[in-house]
Protein backbone atom coordinates (compact mmCIF):
# COMPACT_ATOMS: atom_id res chain seq x y z
CA UNK A 1 0.00 0.00 0.00
CA UNK A 2 1.11 3.86 -0.82
CA UNK A 3 1.97 5.39 2.17
CA UNK A 4 3.12 9.06 3.28
CA UNK A 5 5.61 10.53 5.13
CA UNK A 6 4.10 14.37 5.04
CA UNK A 7 4.33 14.85 8.98
CA UNK A 8 5.12 12.43 11.88
CA UNK A 9 1.08 12.37 12.46
CA UNK A 10 1.04 9.79 9.38
CA UNK A 11 2.69 7.13 11.44
CA UNK A 12 1.88 5.89 14.50
CA UNK A 13 4.23 5.61 17.60
CA UNK A 14 4.92 2.14 16.64
CA UNK A 15 6.26 2.95 13.08
CA UNK A 16 8.24 5.88 14.64
CA UNK A 17 9.90 3.46 16.94
CA UNK A 18 10.37 1.29 14.48
CA UNK A 19 11.92 3.50 12.27
CA UNK A 20 14.51 5.08 14.80
CA UNK A 21 15.28 1.10 15.19
CA UNK A 22 15.96 0.32 11.60
CA UNK A 23 17.90 3.73 11.21
CA UNK A 24 20.39 2.86 13.82
CA UNK A 25 20.57 -0.44 12.35
CA UNK A 26 21.44 1.12 8.86
CA UNK A 27 23.59 3.45 10.58
CA UNK A 28 25.57 0.76 12.28
CA UNK A 29 26.24 -0.99 8.53
CA UNK A 30 26.87 2.03 7.07
CA UNK A 31 29.94 2.40 9.56
CA UNK A 32 30.91 -0.59 8.95
CA UNK A 33 30.88 -0.18 5.34
CA UNK A 34 28.41 -2.05 4.07
CA UNK A 35 25.52 -0.88 2.24
CA UNK A 36 22.70 -3.11 1.74
CA UNK A 37 20.87 -2.09 -1.50
CA UNK A 38 17.49 -1.97 -0.31
CA UNK A 39 16.68 0.70 -2.99
CA UNK A 40 17.97 -0.92 -6.34
CA UNK A 41 17.17 0.17 -9.24
CA UNK A 42 14.92 2.88 -7.23
CA UNK A 43 14.80 6.59 -8.78
CA UNK A 44 13.11 9.09 -6.47
CA UNK A 45 12.23 12.96 -7.67
CA UNK A 46 13.29 16.14 -5.42
CA UNK A 47 11.76 18.92 -5.82
CA UNK A 48 13.40 21.72 -4.01
CA UNK A 49 11.14 25.29 -4.16
CA UNK A 50 13.95 26.33 -0.97
CA UNK A 51 17.72 25.79 -0.71
CA UNK A 52 18.94 23.26 1.33
CA UNK A 53 22.48 21.94 2.36
CA UNK A 54 21.63 18.46 4.78
CA UNK A 55 18.70 18.24 2.85
CA UNK A 56 19.39 17.31 -0.51
CA UNK A 57 23.08 15.52 0.37
CA UNK A 58 21.76 13.64 3.06
CA UNK A 59 19.25 12.33 0.78
CA UNK A 60 21.19 11.90 -2.16
CA UNK A 61 23.64 10.21 -0.58
CA UNK A 62 21.67 8.03 1.21
CA UNK A 63 19.60 6.83 -1.74
CA UNK A 64 22.79 6.36 -3.71
CA UNK A 65 24.13 4.28 -0.83
CA UNK A 66 21.16 2.30 -0.92
CA UNK A 67 21.30 1.02 -4.45
CA UNK A 68 18.57 4.12 -6.21
CA UNK A 69 19.23 6.94 -7.88
CA UNK A 70 17.83 10.99 -7.43
CA UNK A 71 16.90 13.79 -9.63
CA UNK A 72 17.20 16.78 -8.61
CA UNK A 73 14.57 19.66 -9.69
CA UNK A 74 13.90 23.20 -8.91
CA UNK A 75 12.37 25.96 -9.45
CA UNK A 76 13.68 26.67 -12.46
CA UNK A 77 12.08 23.16 -13.92
CA UNK A 78 8.28 24.10 -12.67
CA UNK A 79 6.79 25.74 -9.89
CA UNK A 80 3.70 23.77 -8.58
CA UNK A 81 0.70 25.08 -9.88
CA UNK A 82 1.90 26.99 -12.47
CA UNK A 83 3.53 25.30 -15.35
CA UNK A 84 0.81 22.92 -14.85
CA UNK A 85 -1.92 21.52 -12.30
CA UNK A 86 -0.75 19.85 -8.61
CA UNK A 87 -2.23 16.72 -9.84
CA UNK A 88 -1.24 16.77 -13.19
CA UNK A 89 2.48 16.88 -11.77
CA UNK A 90 1.70 14.12 -9.05
CA UNK A 91 0.29 11.58 -11.82
CA UNK A 92 2.92 11.88 -14.53
CA UNK A 93 5.95 12.49 -12.50
CA UNK A 94 4.44 9.44 -10.50
CA UNK A 95 4.25 7.14 -13.82
CA UNK A 96 8.46 7.62 -14.01
CA UNK A 97 10.19 7.74 -10.32
CA UNK A 98 9.28 5.50 -7.13
CA UNK A 99 8.84 8.48 -4.90
CA UNK A 100 8.51 12.29 -4.84
CA UNK A 101 10.92 14.20 -2.01
CA UNK A 102 9.79 17.87 -2.12
CA UNK A 103 10.34 21.19 -0.06
CA UNK A 104 8.06 23.80 -0.68
CA UNK A 105 6.12 26.73 0.81
CA UNK A 106 2.88 25.58 1.44
CA UNK A 107 1.88 22.53 3.57
CA UNK A 108 -1.74 22.27 1.28
CA UNK A 109 0.23 21.88 -2.16
CA UNK A 110 2.41 18.81 -0.39
CA UNK A 111 -0.80 17.04 0.33
CA UNK A 112 -2.66 17.83 -2.40
CA UNK A 113 0.03 16.43 -4.31
CA UNK A 114 0.21 13.33 -2.00
CA UNK A 115 -3.30 12.61 -3.32
CA UNK A 116 -2.68 11.89 -6.82
CA UNK A 117 0.70 10.71 -6.47
CA UNK A 118 0.90 6.98 -7.05
CA UNK A 119 3.55 6.33 -5.18
CA UNK A 120 4.93 7.73 -1.79
CA UNK A 121 5.40 11.80 -1.06
CA UNK A 122 7.80 12.70 1.64
CA UNK A 123 7.52 16.16 3.06
CA UNK A 124 11.52 17.66 2.65
CA UNK A 125 9.98 20.84 4.52
CA UNK A 126 7.18 23.07 4.44
CA UNK A 127 6.27 26.50 6.17
CA UNK A 128 4.41 24.39 8.70
CA UNK A 129 6.44 20.96 9.10
CA UNK A 130 9.93 19.44 8.77
CA UNK A 131 8.91 15.67 9.57
CA UNK A 132 12.29 14.52 8.11
CA UNK A 133 14.82 17.03 10.84
CA UNK A 134 12.49 15.62 13.55
CA UNK A 135 12.70 12.31 13.07
CA UNK A 136 16.56 12.48 12.56
CA UNK A 137 16.61 14.77 15.91
CA UNK A 138 14.43 11.69 18.08
CA UNK A 139 16.80 9.18 16.69
CA UNK A 140 19.95 11.78 18.32
CA UNK A 141 17.84 11.74 21.53
CA UNK A 142 17.60 7.93 21.23
CA UNK A 143 21.12 7.34 20.71
CA UNK A 144 22.37 9.68 23.23
CA UNK A 145 20.37 9.03 26.16
CA UNK A 146 19.32 5.51 25.07
CA UNK A 147 15.86 6.53 25.91
CA UNK A 148 13.07 9.59 24.18
CA UNK A 149 9.85 8.55 26.10
CA UNK A 150 9.65 11.42 29.23
CA UNK A 151 12.42 12.98 28.16
CA UNK A 152 12.04 17.15 28.42
CA UNK A 153 12.85 18.72 25.47
CA UNK A 154 12.84 22.69 25.85
CA UNK A 155 12.28 24.43 22.52
CA UNK A 156 13.55 27.74 22.58
CA UNK A 157 12.34 30.40 19.56
CA UNK A 158 10.20 31.28 16.86
CA UNK A 159 7.08 29.20 16.90
CA UNK A 160 7.74 27.80 12.98
CA UNK A 161 7.91 24.64 11.22
CA UNK A 162 10.36 22.85 13.75
CA UNK A 163 8.12 23.99 17.00
CA UNK A 164 5.27 22.24 15.00
CA UNK A 165 7.48 19.35 13.90
CA UNK A 166 8.19 18.73 17.66
CA UNK A 167 4.59 19.09 18.59
CA UNK A 168 3.69 16.08 15.76
CA UNK A 169 6.28 13.97 17.66
CA UNK A 170 4.49 14.83 21.37
CA UNK A 171 1.19 13.64 19.84
CA UNK A 172 3.08 10.34 18.98
CA UNK A 173 5.82 9.86 21.71
CA UNK A 174 5.20 10.62 25.19
CA UNK A 175 7.54 13.72 25.93
CA UNK A 176 7.53 16.99 28.19
CA UNK A 177 7.59 19.78 25.67
CA UNK A 178 8.19 22.88 27.03
CA UNK A 179 8.01 25.71 24.25
CA UNK A 180 9.40 29.22 25.34
CA UNK A 181 8.24 31.92 23.15
CA UNK A 182 7.16 35.17 23.03
CA UNK A 183 3.29 36.01 22.57
CA UNK A 184 4.10 37.11 18.93
CA UNK A 185 5.66 34.09 17.63
CA UNK A 186 3.43 30.81 18.49
CA UNK A 187 3.65 27.58 16.54
CA UNK A 188 -0.11 26.59 15.37
CA UNK A 189 -1.74 27.43 18.35
CA UNK A 190 -4.50 24.40 16.79
CA UNK A 191 -2.00 21.76 16.84
CA UNK A 192 -0.82 22.93 20.30
CA UNK A 193 -4.63 22.33 21.64
CA UNK A 194 -4.75 19.01 19.87
CA UNK A 195 -1.42 17.48 21.06
CA UNK A 196 -2.21 19.21 24.72
CA UNK A 197 -6.34 17.82 25.41
CA UNK A 198 -5.01 14.23 23.40
CA UNK A 199 -3.09 14.06 26.83
CA UNK A 200 -0.09 11.60 25.72
CA UNK A 201 2.45 14.32 26.30
CA UNK A 202 2.58 17.65 28.61
CA UNK A 203 3.13 20.35 26.52
CA UNK A 204 3.06 24.12 27.45
CA UNK A 205 4.12 27.57 26.69
CA UNK A 206 5.88 29.19 28.38
CA UNK A 207 6.86 33.43 27.37
CA UNK A 208 9.51 32.95 30.18
CA UNK A 209 12.91 31.34 28.80
CA UNK A 210 14.48 30.67 32.12
CA UNK A 211 11.27 28.52 32.92
CA UNK A 212 11.51 26.98 29.78
CA UNK A 213 14.27 25.63 30.03
CA UNK A 214 14.23 24.42 34.00
CA UNK A 215 15.52 20.82 34.12
CA UNK A 216 15.48 20.28 30.87
CA UNK A 217 17.15 17.12 28.97
CA UNK A 218 17.46 18.95 25.54
CA UNK A 219 17.93 22.56 24.12
CA UNK A 220 16.71 22.88 21.15
CA UNK A 221 16.27 25.94 18.62
CA UNK A 222 16.16 26.96 15.00
CA UNK A 223 16.77 29.93 13.35
CA UNK A 224 14.28 32.94 14.05
CA UNK A 225 13.12 34.08 10.42
CA UNK A 226 12.59 30.93 8.69
CA UNK A 227 12.90 30.22 4.47
CA UNK A 228 10.09 32.53 2.81
CA UNK A 229 10.15 34.89 6.08
CA UNK A 230 13.30 36.82 5.98
CA UNK A 231 11.39 39.84 5.63
CA UNK A 232 10.18 39.79 9.37
CA UNK A 233 14.09 39.19 10.28
CA UNK A 234 14.32 42.81 12.18
CA UNK A 235 10.65 41.82 13.82
CA UNK A 236 11.61 38.53 15.36
CA UNK A 237 14.91 39.82 17.00
CA UNK A 238 12.82 42.33 19.44
CA UNK A 239 10.20 39.95 19.70
CA UNK A 240 12.61 36.75 20.49
CA UNK A 241 15.69 38.52 21.88
CA UNK A 242 14.88 36.98 25.64
CA UNK A 243 15.03 33.41 23.90
CA UNK A 244 18.80 33.18 22.90
CA UNK A 245 20.03 30.02 24.38
CA UNK A 246 23.23 31.02 25.40
CA UNK A 247 25.76 29.61 28.31
CA UNK A 248 23.99 31.56 30.98
CA UNK A 249 20.73 29.64 30.05
CA UNK A 250 22.17 26.58 29.40
CA UNK A 251 23.06 26.15 32.97
CA UNK A 252 19.60 26.33 34.31
CA UNK A 253 18.93 23.02 32.46
CA UNK A 254 20.10 19.70 33.64
CA UNK A 255 23.87 19.37 34.03
CA UNK A 256 23.99 16.63 31.30
CA UNK A 257 21.61 18.39 29.13
CA UNK A 258 22.64 18.62 25.06
CA UNK A 259 22.06 21.51 22.64
CA UNK A 260 20.22 20.49 19.12
CA UNK A 261 19.84 23.25 16.38
CA UNK A 262 18.31 21.46 13.17
CA UNK A 263 20.78 24.31 11.25
CA UNK A 264 21.41 26.42 9.43
CA UNK A 265 21.96 28.79 12.14
CA UNK A 266 22.51 32.36 12.65
CA UNK A 267 25.46 32.36 15.16
CA UNK A 268 25.09 35.13 17.65
CA UNK A 269 21.00 35.65 17.41
CA UNK A 270 19.14 32.01 18.50
CA UNK A 271 22.06 30.70 19.80
CA UNK A 272 25.69 31.55 20.87
CA UNK A 273 29.24 30.46 19.23
CA UNK A 274 29.98 29.05 23.06
CA UNK A 275 26.85 27.08 23.05
CA UNK A 276 26.77 26.09 19.19
CA UNK A 277 30.25 24.83 19.59
CA UNK A 278 30.69 23.80 23.06
CA UNK A 279 30.84 20.40 24.57
CA UNK A 280 26.94 19.87 24.99
CA UNK A 281 25.97 20.50 21.54
CA UNK A 282 25.37 17.70 19.81
CA UNK A 283 24.61 19.60 16.34
CA UNK A 284 26.65 17.12 13.95
CA UNK A 285 25.44 14.15 14.93
CA UNK A 286 22.10 15.68 14.60
CA UNK A 287 23.05 16.90 11.35
CA UNK A 288 24.58 13.46 9.99
CA UNK A 289 21.92 11.65 11.47
CA UNK A 290 19.27 12.98 8.75
CA UNK A 291 21.02 10.70 6.50
CA UNK A 292 20.53 7.38 8.35
CA UNK A 293 17.03 8.61 9.24
CA UNK A 294 15.89 8.68 6.08
CA UNK A 295 17.28 6.25 4.84
CA UNK A 296 15.14 4.37 7.03
CA UNK A 297 11.95 6.15 6.07
CA UNK A 298 12.48 5.50 2.32
CA UNK A 299 13.35 2.21 3.03
CA UNK A 300 9.90 1.60 4.83
CA UNK A 301 7.82 3.32 2.54
CA UNK A 302 9.24 1.13 -0.23
CA UNK A 303 8.52 -1.73 2.07
CA UNK A 304 4.57 -0.40 2.58
CA UNK A 305 4.31 0.14 -1.16
CA UNK A 306 5.54 -3.29 -2.48
CA UNK A 307 3.50 -5.35 0.67
CA UNK A 308 0.22 -4.00 0.86
N1 LIG B 1 18.13 21.28 8.57
C1 LIG B 1 17.90 21.36 7.25
O1 LIG B 1 16.86 20.95 6.74
O2 LIG B 1 18.93 21.92 6.54
P1 LIG B 1 18.86 22.36 5.02
O3 LIG B 1 17.91 23.51 4.93
O4 LIG B 1 20.27 22.74 4.68
O5 LIG B 1 18.39 21.21 4.18
N1 LIG C 1 12.66 26.86 10.24
C1 LIG C 1 13.73 26.76 9.26
C2 LIG C 1 14.26 25.37 9.21
C3 LIG C 1 15.43 25.20 8.27
C4 LIG C 1 15.92 23.80 8.22
C5 LIG C 1 13.23 27.22 7.90
O1 LIG C 1 12.11 26.83 7.52
O2 LIG C 1 13.93 27.95 7.24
Amino acid sequence: MKRNFISILDWTSEEIQANIELALELKKLTKQGECPKLLEQKVYAMIFHKESLRTRVSFEVGIFQLGGAAIHLTANDFVLGERESVPDVAQVTSRFVDGILIRTFEHQSVIDLSKYAEVPVVNMLTDWNHPCQVMADALTIQEHFKKLKGLKIAYLGDGNNMTNSWLCLAARIPLNLSIGTSPDSLPDMDLFERVKSAGLSEVSISHSAEEAVENADVLYTDVWASMGKKDQAKRKIIQLKDFQINQKLLERAKSEAIVMHCLPAERGLEITDEVLDGPQSVVLDQAENRLHAQKAILVQLARWQQNP
